[in-house]
């Protein structure tokens, strides 16, 4: 019998860790979405929508479908999935990884302001400018309602609801976005602070480049605090620890010495 592996996902590692796990024989991978947008980029293999119902649901799910092992693939600010996780597999006792991409890093001139939740944000913008460019999602427009001094130019990937700033452009995306296209969209609307919150990663990065060729001050709103598991910051790191865990030794030693027939590209 195959090993299942279930992967918590909704991020592009996550679809690149199924896409290379899900033909390898010995391992049976479930990739598990929330479901909360409209149009959600699947992974390939089997895939199942929705929440578990909490911690318990969760246990349970692990339990029923005699889960072997999960890899937390979620994105570094979904945090009560990832304490969900953390507290089912140890009760139904799964081993857990968490795949988190690392952090942004500022580089020579850039002007970043941390900020550690959207709230602080907010504060943090009123000094800053009049122009607001939000990339921080919908659920985060709530904490800049009350700024009716502020123009936002907010891009999310469905619609928001209210509360929101009055004066609210939305633009739906998800990217990747291209520098070029960046410096065009803030120049196009006269962006003088962006914010952004810690996603980390190449795909949306060019927003910050963006800002600093710009000479744009830049709010970066901290990730949440998550549990302290097992953590690898690769897709190639945690497709290891799955061929480890499901007993598939030779796979993954194949693997880190790169190269032979079952090697798998670097990302
Ligand atoms: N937050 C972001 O900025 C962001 C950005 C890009 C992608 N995403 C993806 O969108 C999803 C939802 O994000 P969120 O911030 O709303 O999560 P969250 O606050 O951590 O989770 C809220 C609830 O959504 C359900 N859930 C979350 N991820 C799930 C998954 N992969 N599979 C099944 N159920 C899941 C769980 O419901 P139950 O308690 O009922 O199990 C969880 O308690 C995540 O999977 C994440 O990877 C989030």
């Amino acid at each position: 019998m195959p090993a299942r592996v279930l992967i918590l996902g909704g991020t592009g590692e996550a679809r690149e860790l199924a896409r290379w796990l899900h033909d390898q024989p010995g391992i049976d991978i479930v990739s598990s979405l929330a479901g909360r947008v409209s149009t959600p980029r699947l992974p390939v293999g089997q895939v199942r929508l929705g929440g578990f119902g909490g911690t318990s649901g969760l246990a349970a799910y692990l339990q029923s479908e005699k889960i072997a092992a999960v890899v937390d693939a979620t994105h570094p600010f979904a945090a009560t999935i990832s304490w969900h996780a953390a507290e089912a597999t140890a009760t139904a006792g799964v081993p857990l990884l968490m795949l988190r991409r690392p952090g942004w890093t500022a580089e020579p001139g850039d002007r970043w302001h941390r900020a550690r939740d959207p709230g602080a944000a907010a504060e943090l913008v009123e000094g800053l400018g009049k122009r607001i460019f939000l990339t921080i999602g919908r659920q985060g427009l709530s904490a800049f309602a009350h700024l009716s001094e502020h123009w936002f130019l907010a891009r999310c990937v469905d619609p928001p609801s209210p509360p929101a700033p009055p004066a609210l452009m939305v633009l739906l995306g998800r990217g990747p976005y291209t520098l070029a296209g960046e410096l065009e969209l803030m120049r196009q609307h006269a962006v003088d602070v962006l914010v952004t919150k810690d996603s980390g990663g190449e795909l949306t990065k060019a927003k910050l480049t963006a800002a600093r060729q710009l000479g744009l001050p830049v709010v970066v709103v901290a990730r949440p605090p998550v549990p302290e598991v097992p953590r690898v910051p690769t897709v190639f790191a945690a497709a290891s620890w799955t061929m480890t865990i499901t007993g598939n030794y030779q796979w993954s030693a194949v693997w880190g010495g790169g190269g032979s027939r079952n090697s798998k590209p670097t990302p």
